[in-house]
């Protein structure tokens, strides 16, 4: 299984990281795409996929630290995105439930890492909260279908669900659908083509239940893709292969490292 969304440069696995990873091996992990929020962690991301050879990096800025971009920002990602390994930009996007970086601030980094996107034709990893509409007002203005990506850890409705495929994107679902109120993710769920789906974690956040709270690692994936197997009626390992099989297509992993 793949985990498509995951931030093991978070300090919450300072004490444990390496053994965590292994474990994730154990338990039947192959990919995880390690997502950056800012230069720091998205240099650490690619250390990770340096290190380890069934993790990959994804760079970018996230909206809640658009305040900090500068100058310098596209062309530091710029060089970043040449390490080896590094197959999406992102995490990158519009948050309007926190509003850490003022909202002009958000939308104008936010279209200029398209950009970037665009120019090295890498797929964008987009981070999409209560911020629907000008998410797809960029996403349209700024022709980010001409490289596509996932909405991680999609929060919509079924409508913008199918805005969302109908722009070419994938949808990321993870430890929300598990949770016992989750209408929505589920009607999400029952609505999205399996083609266009990819499971993550977005750990150490998000855990499935029933470990709501804790810690989350990529062993839980197996929560959600119980959940995906159940929903739409097909075996665990059929989920397992396809949503996989999304992932490797969209980020152009390879297989047997
Ligand atoms: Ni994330």
């Amino acid at each position: 299984m793949i985990d498509s969304h995951a931030h093991y440069d978070d300090e919450r696995f300072d004490k444990d990281r390496d053994q965590v990873l292994k474990d994730c091996i154990a338990h039947g992990v192959t990919h995880i795409i390690n997502a950056g929020s800012n230069i720091e962690s998205s240099k650490k991301s690619i250390e990770l996929a340096e290190k380890y050879p069934f993790v990959y990096a994804a760079v970018g800025v996230h909206p809640h630290d658009a305040k900090e971009c500068d100058i310098n920002t596209i062309e530091t990602l710029k060089f970043l995105s040449k390490a080896n390994k590094v197959v999406a930009i992102g995490e990158i996007g519009l948050d309007y439930h926190y509003d850490f970086s003022p909202r002009d601030t958000q939308k104008e980094w936010f279209a200029r890492q398209i950009a970037l996107a665009r120019d090295l034709k890498l797929p964008i990893i987009i981070h999409d909260r209560e911020s629907h509409s000008d998410i797809l007002d960029i996403i349209k203005s700024e022709k980010a279908y001409e490289v596509g990506g996932v909405f991680h850890c999609f929060s919509g409705s079924k409508e913008m669900a199918r805005e969302v495929l109908n722009l070419g994107f994938r949808i990321g679902l993870g430890g929300a659908v598990t949770f016992k109120n989750a209408r929505r993710p589920v009607e999400v769920l029952e609505y999205v083509p399996l083609d266009m789906l990819l499971v993550e974690t977005d750990c150490p956040y998000m855990a499935p239940e029933p470990h709501r709270g804790k810690r989350n690692w990529s062993g839980y994936i197996k929560y959600v893709l119980e959940k995906i197997s159940e929903v739409k009626g097909i075996d665990y390992a059929l989920a397992e292969e396809i949503t996989s099989n999304n992932a490797i297509h969209l980020f152009k992993l390879q297989f047997g490292n």
